[in-house]
């Protein structure tokens, strides 16, 4: 089973219950959160990309002028806008084609979700074609010291870890997620910052 087949069974939805998550994914998804509490200032224009059922712009539409979340998964984005206030949009489209033409001031990719998708190159490129300016654009990934949360994280959402390597494991119920070193990462992204994240991740501007 592909990843796209895996997000099509509602993983997401289990993977953000509470209940499912070992404390250092808790305080992951917590530090992301202030992370763009800090990052995203009033009247901003924020695109989200795989932005399943559009949580983080939902935390953040007080304070946008417009927020764009695209993912492939229509039910997500069925759910994305049930939660949404005027001037959030949620678009169902893959991201190696983002179906947006406007521009923004940031785009996140947030949740390791990048470290869930085969084309990461093209998914790069489709982040600069709509925010040109270099250091607004921010990925946030799983480094090599999250597996053993992961693990967990996994076997409590009904995915346990069958098959492991230095870059990613693979579940059971055929979920493909990565993991990253600094220099992996630059390897993939070209001219970027990196900075830890709660121990276990890292934000990646570029
Ligand atoms: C790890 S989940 C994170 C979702 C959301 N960012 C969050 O933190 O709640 C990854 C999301 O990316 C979406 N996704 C994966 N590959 C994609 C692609 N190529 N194009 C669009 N969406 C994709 C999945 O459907 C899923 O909703």
């Amino acid at each position: 089973m592909s990843n796209d087949e895996v997000y099509a069974t509602g993983l997401l939805n289990r993977a953000l219950d509470p209940a499912c998550q070992p404390p250092e994914i808790r305080d992951f998804l917590q530090a992301e959160i202030d992370f763009l509490d800090e990052l995203i200032a009033d009247g901003m224009a924020v695109l989200d990309v795989g932005c399943g059922t559009g949580r983080h712009l939902a935390i953040l539409q007080d304070r946008l002028r417009l927020g764009v979340g695209v993912d492939y998964e229509h039910t997500y984005i069925v759910a994305a806008r049930r939660r949404a206030g005027a001037h959030l949009h949620f678009v169902t489209g893959d991201a190696t084609r983002l179906p947006v033409r406007a521009s923004f001031d940031v785009a996140t990719c947030l949740t390791n979700t990048w470290g869930t998708m085969s084309d990461k190159r093209a998914v790069l490129d489709e982040m600069r074609r709509l925010v040109p300016k270099p250091g607004t654009r921010l990925l946030s990934v799983f480094a090599e010291s999250s597996v053993a949360a992961r693990h967990e994280w996994y076997r409590r959402f009904g995915h346990p870890v069958v098959g492991e390597s230095a870059e990613y494991l693979i579940t059971e119920g055929g979920l493909r997620s990565e993991h990253f070193s600094e220099a992996r990462l630059r390897g993939l992204v070209g001219e970027c910052a990196i900075r830890p994240l709660a121990g276990i991740a890292y934000v990646v501007t570029f």
